[in-house]
């Protein structure tokens, strides 16, 4: 895959990104650190670890046990910038998924209702991150997803440009009021604008959580359903760390989030729309690592859904 200028491209970016993060730094709720001081184990103890400083947590899966972990944080937000580092399952890890989710407190309460990890509020909105595994030395695939009270269908998968069981990587969401942005290792791969009234994803009425699990889905996740989990290979572990949240919380008051004098950095015009150094590696994600994108899908959607005709470079 060809890496190198845009490889050389980063760290440059990167250094860009951290002025302004340390410039900005006034937000209203900024969260870093270790597990416990942000999240809560939902199911189950023995499917849980952490490193003894608590800054590394497992989430492990095991067909024994038949449970699903899942993390949430304690914490509800409105937007703002999401962020966490992964190290996923590695070796033969086909048919298992990765899950790093925001969704709305509908979809939790309709969840623990019917004791299912997976099923759907009916009235839902979520941004997710899934890590598709695949037999060992074949690539993971990332496939994300945006649902909109309770419609999703809105499924892009990427190929990485790194292998994600080596080594820790950031997955990050940006959501403001103008744009949903999808980063890894804060090179953007996936842009939604908002458009005003008639397709405007920002959610400002609906307190969203973080979440994350692992759970096996060989029926679709690796090969469309073809490649199995393999069980003796269990347990499959996910390894997580450095999760913070720099953005509003569901009990601040929402004026104050997008008050142009609080400078959240996050609703702030920079914010807005891609940066020039962002267009040119999301133009470099474009062309080299999308495996599908569902509003090129004629097949599934012969009239594409109303927001695949917005620009993600406005
Ligand atoms: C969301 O969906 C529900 C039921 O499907 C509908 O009643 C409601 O009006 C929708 N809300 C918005 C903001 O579109
Ligand atoms: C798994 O590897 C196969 C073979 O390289 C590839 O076709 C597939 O896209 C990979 N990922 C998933 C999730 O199926």
């Amino acid at each position: 895959m060809g890496k190198s200028a845009f490889q050389m491209a980063i760290p440059l970016f990167m250094a860009a990104l951290m002025a302004v993060f340390l410039s900005e730094t006034s937000a209203v709720a900024l969260s870093k650190g270790s597990f416990k001081d942000n999240f809560d184990i939902m199911w189950s103890e023995s499917n849980f670890k952490t490193s003894s400083d608590g800054q590394i947590w497992y989430l492990s899966l095991d067909q024994e046990t038949g449970n699903i972990p899942i993390v949430l944080t304690k914490q509800r937000y409105r937007f703002g910038w999401f962020s966490m580092k992964l190290r996923l399952v590695g070796g033969d890890s086909a048919g298992v998924v990765t899950a790093y989710y925001t969704f709305d407190e509908g979809k939790l309460n309709f969840d623990l209702q019917m004791c299912t990890e997976n099923g759907a509020g009916p009235t839902r909105d979520e941004l997710d991150f899934e890590f598709l595994g695949n037999r060992t030395g074949q690539p993971y695939l990332v496939q994300t997803n945006v649902y909109k009270n309770g419609t999703g269908g809105r499924e892009m998968r990427h190929l990485l440009w790194f292998d994600p069981t080596e080594d820790y990587h950031s997955y990050s969401i940006l959501w403001n009021n103008h744009q949903i942005v999808f980063f890894v290792d804060r090179v953007p791969i996936r842009v939604y604008k908002n458009n005003g009234e008639s397709n405007n994803f920002f959610p400002n009425k609906k307190p969203m959580y973080l979440f994350s699990s692992i759970w096996n889905a060989d029926d679709w996740a690796t090969r469309g359903g073809l490649e199995k989990t393999d069980w003796k290979k269990a347990p499959f572990v996910s390894c997580y760390k450095d999760f913070s949240v720099d953005g509003c919380q569901w009990e601040d008051p929402y004026p104050a989030c997008v008050s142009t004098t609080t400078k959240n950095w996050w609703d702030q015009y920079p914010s807005w729309h891609l940066t020039d150094a962002q267009k040119k590696d999301y133009g470099w994600v474009k062309r080299n690592l999308v495996i599908y994108d569902y509003c090129q899908d004629t097949e599934r959607y012969p009239t594409p859904m109303e927001e695949c005709s917005l620009s993600p470079w406005d």
